[in-house]
């Protein structure tokens, strides 16, 4: 089985980047935490951050066939983009969101995604431990099947 995580733009300056909302955890250190618990769990994973739109599509359509799940941080693509949202339901991977912050309590044009909808499950809020709790819950789900 194998998971995969995705973050978008601006997500490699994690730990840098405007730490009083983000938190002072680097993009390395998280990714390096989800593959120590994916192996604990014998599940591959891989990880990937672009700050550009076609390489994350890109990527998901290159997961089809071999990735039984995603979890993805789009960051401000979440607003933004109908063709991440056409990538994931081109491929039908399931998939979990992740939001670092909670993008509810921000500005107005941070509360619309266009990904929620068709996400099994969205996570904001819980800093880069958001990251940890949607990995244990794709695990979960694929373990099951
Ligand atoms: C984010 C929230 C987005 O609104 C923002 O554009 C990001 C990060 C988060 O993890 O809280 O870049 O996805």
């Amino acid at each position: 089985s194998k998971i995969l995580v995705l973050n978008g733009p601006n997500l490699n300056l994690l730990g840098v980047r405007e730490p009083g909302i983000y938190g002072s955890t680097g993009l390395k250190e998280v990714n390096e935490k989800l593959l120590s618990i994916a192996s604990e769990n014998g599940v591959e994973l891989e990880t990937f951050q672009s700050n550009a739109e076609f390489e994350i599509i890109n990527k998901i359509h290159s997961a089809m066939g071999n990735v039984d799940y995603i979890v993805i941080n789009p960051a401000a693509f979440t607003h933004t983009s109908v063709a991440i949202r056409d990538a994931l339901l081109g491929v039908k991977i399931p998939f979990f969101e992740v939001h670092i912050s909670n993008v509810h309590a921000r500005e107005e044009f941070r509360h619309h995604s266009y990904l929620s909808d068709i996400a099994t499950g969205v996570i904001c809020g819980f800093g880069t431990d958001g990251y940890e709790y949607a990995l244990r819950a794709a695990i979960k789900k694929i373990l099951k099947n």
